[in-house]
């Protein structure tokens, strides 16, 4: 790849054709729960710095990141009934942008109607905050089945890394490197470099993990569909019959991978911070089906969880982290110039394609994939994950897909929650393995 093709896929800022095409999906800022303890947040998205706000009457806003007076930070200003008030001379403004009130000005000054920020349309769904950035009309905030799922149980982990957000995407569509990284490099990174913990159960649930990772692959393959690109894999010792290569998993076009079945619904999202950051958002649905009732949440807590530990060597003792590792091990931007791609290489060479390709669908004016704008098509949108290689037909997951319940019985389960997954973080996990213990019973109970 020349360096021009690779700034091309790697530019987010408006005015470069990604940028662009970028701007035409509704973006995850953050959680609706950071909102309720911190109701004025930074936000950058896409290389502009703004400022995210819900007023006291809960309507949310997002403005420009500095005043139109004298450009003090916004995000130090004060919540009101109408909006944002800035700390410095007390402008206030609403949602829209619009000026309302300068309280320093003379009495009967019009001087307030003439003023008016930078501002965003921004709406909550399944507990995230949401943001537009692009032309007009905004297309609808896509219902992904996850957010909308009736009787689910959510928490949502956060992390920003220094890396650009293809890299993570990337990897989304490199089937091979769990055999290493969440394989062979966890088992040398906490046995044998980490010399294992000494605690017995740990260190033994790290080498089974380890070894169900490293399991080589005999089969991999990509698929353009309506949504993005679904992926299939067979691992040594698994029958042709296998869900991982009958019915595969998606990554939903631009911006985020769906992992597991309902029972645990994960979905990576990336969001583009600009060119050399992202922001990792790791979305979690535990829906145990219709028999099963969820513990009661008023809203999805938003947690944030460390990449490195106090003495700033990286941790890497849960499977997200790894991830992470490599994408920020490749650099800010990743040097695809020099990069040598192979055979396994296929699925990542497909998104680059697609991308390249959407992005002329935006430049030319069109709509790209997964702009929605008909009502109909939005009320729940289905990810295709219950089919093999060729024709899509979307339909609901089943927990009983990807031998979740295997995964939920025995202390193994939890052990790997408590320990090597994002959750250990999470103040909901107690939450999270209530759920699995209700599902186990009904699933006794059933059988029995
Ligand atoms: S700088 Fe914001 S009110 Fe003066
Ligand atoms: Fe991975």
């Amino acid at each position: 790849m020349r360096a021009e093709e690779n700034a091309l896929l790697t530019q987010t800022s408006a005015g470069t054709p990604m940028g662009e095409l970028l701007r035409r999906y509704w973006w995850p800022i953050t959680g609706s729960a950071r909102l309720s303890s911190e109701p004025v947040l930074p936000v950058r998205l896409l290389s502009e710095d703004l400022t995210l706000f819900k007023d006291k009457r809960g309507r949310l806003g997002l403005v420009d990141r500095r005043c139109a007076h004298r450009r003090v930070d916004l995000s130090l200003g004060i919540p009101t009934d109408d909006g944002l008030r800035c700390m410095y001379h007390g402008w206030l403004y609403g949602a829209d942008g619009q000026c309302l009130d300068q309280p320093t000005e003379p009495e009967g000054s019009r001087f307030s109607e003439k003023v008016r920020l930078k501002a965003y349309p921004v709406q909550e769904l399944g507990g995230l905050v949401f943001a537009y950035l692009g032309p007009d009309p905004a297309p609808l905030l896509p219902r992904w089945d996850a957010l909308v799922w009736d009787n689910a149980f959510r928490h949502v982990g956060a992390a920003t890394l220094n890396a650009n957000w293809l890299q993570c995407m990337e990897n989304s569509v490199d089937t091979a490197h769990t055999e290493y990284t969440h394989g062979h490099f966890f088992e040398y990174a906490v046995m044998d470099k980490g010399g294992g913990t000494g605690d017995e159960a740990h260190d033994r649930s790290v080498r089974a993990m380890a070894d169900e990772f490293k399991r080589p692959h005999v089969k991999t393959e990509w698929a353009v569909t309506q949504y993005g690109i679904q992926k299939y894999r067979l691992r040594e010792g698994e029958p042709d019959d296998s869900p991982d290569w009958t019915i595969g998993h998606p990554l939903v076009f631009p911006y985020f991978v769906r992992l597991g079945g309902r029972l645990r619904s994960e979905l990576q999202i990336r969001v583009p911070v600009d060119d050399e950051r992202t922001l990792h958002l790791d979305y979690f649905a535990y829906c145990p089906g219709p028999d099963v009732e969820v513990p009661a949440q008023d809203c999805a807590p938003y947690f944030e969880h460390p990449l490195f530990d106090e003495a700033g060597r990286p941790i890497v003792d849960y499977v997200v982290a790894q991830d992470m590792a490599a994408w920020w091990g490749q650099g800010a931007v990743a040097d695809r110039e020099n990069e040598r791609l192979g055979a396994s290489d296929r699925g990542v060479i497909l998104f680059r394609k697609l991308l390249t390709e959407q992005m002329k669908i935006a430049q030319d004016g069109g709509d790209p994939m997964n702009v929605f704008r008909d009502p109909a098509e939005n009320e729940r949108i289905d990810l295709p994950v219950n089919s093999g290689p060729g024709p899509v037909a979307p339909a609901p997951s089943t927990p009983e897909e990807k031998g979740d319940l295997t995964a939920v019985e025995g202390d193994d389960a939890a052990l790997r929650l408590r320990r090597h997954h994002v959750d250990r973080y999470s103040p909901a996990l107690e939450g999270v393995l209530e759920v699995y213990r209700r599902y186990a019973e009904a699933q006794r109970a059933a059988r029995a």
